[in-house]
């Protein structure tokens, strides 16, 4: 297939575009760079040994983004482009819903003008809200209990791309619901390169871990779970990266959701505990006061990825970390060196 990634400079998108080269499919990146860098699709053109035709356009000025696609080829289309900081979300709300909705609305217009029918979607696991259950399927309710608007966005992405398919019947729509993506390609050449202070624990662990920050903060210790720390799952972003060609390949007519985690969950410290091993350092932390909007434990159930896709993680939480380690130490700076 060639396959049209937009935001496909990003953390998952770049690792997403190498693991599809290596199955023999073609890709063309679409960035506007707004949270991403070039140099990272440098990186994966060098791993691949293959060049990316890279397109730079705003997807939410569709204007932009049609000019800027007339001509590209593409026959299917994987959707990471969005804005995904939590806290940012809250603080500019507007921002978050236009540039997260516009961009699939846009995208969406664009692929019924050029007869294209297959679409995979970054979704996340915070449209499951603070689940009631562990580990979590895909019948689970969706949409109660949000917290900000960028998992509102994630919610309402879902609902459009439902509804444009009752429209377009020939639609071959796939929701992939990302638990906590972390690690990085074990060549460390690429990998995730938060802007400013990271909101996620790997990266922030990583950082103090390089002696860019002093210590983490761990969110809260008292949380029904066996050390008290919140639990989610943690999935290896090469593992993620192969959800998505699995999920393409074997997307069909209609809108399918699959939980794309391991089905294993590890607590703060736990995760603490296999970085301080991976990278030799010591990660001195303080426990404070839990963050607001977290929950104790989010942990996929991915049988249905397993049967439907043949699709599982086969990469350990201490892989990830010895990956996002390799990164880290290679890459100090992230991509601006
Ligand atoms: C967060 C977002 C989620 C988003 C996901 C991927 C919130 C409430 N949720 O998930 O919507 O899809 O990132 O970007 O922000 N922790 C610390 N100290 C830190 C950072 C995190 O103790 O400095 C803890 C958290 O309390 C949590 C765990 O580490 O228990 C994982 O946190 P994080 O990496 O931010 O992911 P989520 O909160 O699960």
């Amino acid at each position: 297939m060639r396959v049209l990634l937009t935001g496909g400079a990003g953390y998952i998108g770049s690792h997403t575009a190498l693991t599809l080269i290596g199955r023999g499919h073609e890709v063309v990146v679409l960035d506007d760079f707004s949270n991403s860098s070039p140099e990272a699709i440098r990186r994966v053109e060098e791993l691949a040994g293959v060049s990316i035709p890279v397109i730079e356009a705003d997807l939410a000025d569709r204007e932009a983004a049609r000019a800027a696609l007339a001509g590209v080829e593409f026959d299917s289309v994987i959707h990471f482009a969005g804005l995904k900081a939590v806290g940012e979300s809250v603080a500019e709300p507007t921002r978050y819903y236009r540039v997260n909705i516009d961009s699939t609305l846009a995208l969406l217009d664009l692929m019924a003008e050029r007869g294209v029918s297959r679409i995979v979607f970054s979704s996340s696991a915070t449209v499951y809200g603070d689940p009631a259950v562990s580990p979590i399927d895909e019948e689970q309710p969706v949409g109660v209990g949000l917290t900000n608007p960028y998992g509102w966005s994630k919610f309402m992405n879902e609902q459009i791309i439902r509804d444009a398919q009752r429209a377009r019947p020939e639609l071959e729509a796939v929701l992939l619901r990302y638990f906590n993506p972390v690690g990085a390609h074990p060549s460390g050449r690429i990998g995730e390169d938060p802007a400013g202070i990271p909101n996620n624990l790997m990266p922030f662990i990583a950082q103090v871990a390089v002696g860019k920050r002093e210590r983490l903060a761990v969110f809260g210790d008292t949380y029904p779970t066996p050390d008290g720390t919140g639990v989610r799952d943690y999935i290896h972003v090469m593992d993620l990266a192969e959800g998505h060609v699995a999920a393409l390949e074997g997307a069909v007519e209609g809108v399918t959701v699959y939980n794309l985690g391991s089905g294993t969950g590890s607590s703060v410290l736990e995760v603490v505990r296999a970085f301080e091993e991976a990278s030799g350092r010591p990660i001195p932390y303080d426990i404070v006061e839990a963050r607001a909007g977290d929950v104790a434990t989010v942990v996929a159930d991915p049988a249905r990825a397993n049967a439907e896709l043949d699709w599982r993680t086969t990469r350990t939480l201490a892989e990830a970390c010895r990956d996002s380690w390799s990164w880290q130490s290679q890459n100090p700076g992230g991509y601006a060196g």
